[in-house]
């Protein structure tokens, strides 16, 4: 049958393993989504050679040109940045009526309810599992597997970067910036490693999480924001002696006022189960009436667990499955407001 047609824009970490995950598993995909998934055109900053198979792929120059292209039905922007070329790119590709996947949190952040919009307004899928907690399947299991339930909570460990530096720090007696050096060579960390570990990195998952979870706008504005640069191996000693250990952690809860949204350093009693989660895992546990509690753990970066869910993405598009990005009409979403700040203790 009909093949899904694929532009891919981003040839990185996470767009080389897209295309290597296309290739070796193009057998099971096919069978599974009852149509081939094949890569047709793609786009990069350079064609310098990376190692992967691209026979009889075309090259585009412009990634809005490859948005667009006549041939594609799916455009996947993997670029990342909030702003353009990856949002003139998926705009473009919307207004045409191509589905989108994208793994931008930080665009969808800024820019996701008017995305959502223009997608519905095309009827086509925007589709982003990879844009929070790599290869955790985080999205669907907020939007679609838990559909049954009023959530009340959800929080967890949202950077490996800066769970990668904690635990080294913690484990290894390491300095702030050896570990840094080490997140950054092994690929984790953001272009900016800024945004990873000032917390912009998990404000940015969490407010499309609590999108998700409690049908309010994706804001990054509403989230109450606080890295751990100024954490010191000696914090985490002290920390050690009461029986707790530091996570980032990002939390969005119901109040009566309203759904808070934060970022913080946060002291966890080394018993719990997300005190255990170390190194650039990922964490998100998930507080609902009907399920109960539901913890997800798994590799939150990385280009092999994040092309999983792009190719997860992509399955659903191939599938012909159709949800509302956030999981409700855009039009339904409420205003996010960000909450005045109490003290709180532990997650
Ligand atoms: N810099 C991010 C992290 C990559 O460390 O979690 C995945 O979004």
């Amino acid at each position: 049958s009909k093949p899904l047609k694929i532009g891919l824009a981003g040839l990185g970490t996470v767009g080389a393993s897209v295309v290597r995950l296309l290739d070796t598993h193009a057998t099971s995909l096919s069978a599974r989504c009852g149509r081939p998934l094949q890569l047709v055109a793609v786009t990069a900053r350079s064609r310098k050679d990376r190692g992967i198979k691209l026979d009889g792929v075309r090259w585009v120059d412009d990634p809005v040109k490859l948005a667009t292209d006549p041939e594609i039905d799916v455009f996947v922007e993997l670029m990342g940045g909030e702003g353009d070329p990856a949002k003139a790119a998926v705009e473009a590709a919307l207004k045409a009526g191509k589905a989108v996947v994208t793994a931008n949190k930080a665009m969808l952040a800024r820019h996701g309810v008017a995305q959502a919009k223009a997608a519905e307004a095309s009827n086509v899928q925007l589709a982003f599992e990879a844009a929070v907690a790599g290869g955790i399947p985080i999205v669907k299991t907020l939007r679609e597997s838990l559909v049954g339930n009023e959530f009340s909570r959800v929080y967890g460990i949202l950077n490996g970067t800066c769970n990668y530096i904690l635990t080294r720090m913690e484990l290894e007696g390491l300095s702030f910036g050896d570990c840094l050096k080490d997140a950054q060579r092994l690929g984790y960390a953001e272009a900016d490693p800024t945004f990873d570990i000032e917390g912009h990195d998990t404000a940015q998952k969490l407010a499309i999480l609590a999108s998700l979870a409690f049908g309010v706008a994706v804001d990054p504005e509403a989230v109450y924001v606080e890295g751990i640069s100024s954490i010191a191996p000696e914090d985490l000693r002290a920390a050690d002696e009461l029986g707790y250990r530091v996570k980032l952690l990002g939390v969005a809860v119901k109040t009566e006022q309203g759904i808070e949204q934060r970022v913080h350093p946060t002291m966890v009693p080394k018993t719990s189960a997300i005190a255990q989660v170390m190194g650039v895992t990922n964490a998100v546990a998930i507080d609902v009436d009907a399920a109960k509690e539901i913890i997800l753990v798994g590799p939150g970066a990385g280009g092999m667990a994040t092309a999983s869910s792009v190719i997860s993405d992509l399955a659903d598009i191939a599938r012909g499955t159709h949800v509302p990005p956030f999981g409700l009409p855009s039009s339904q979403l409420k205003p996010s407001a960000k909450l005045p700040m109490q003290h709180h203790e532990g997650g």
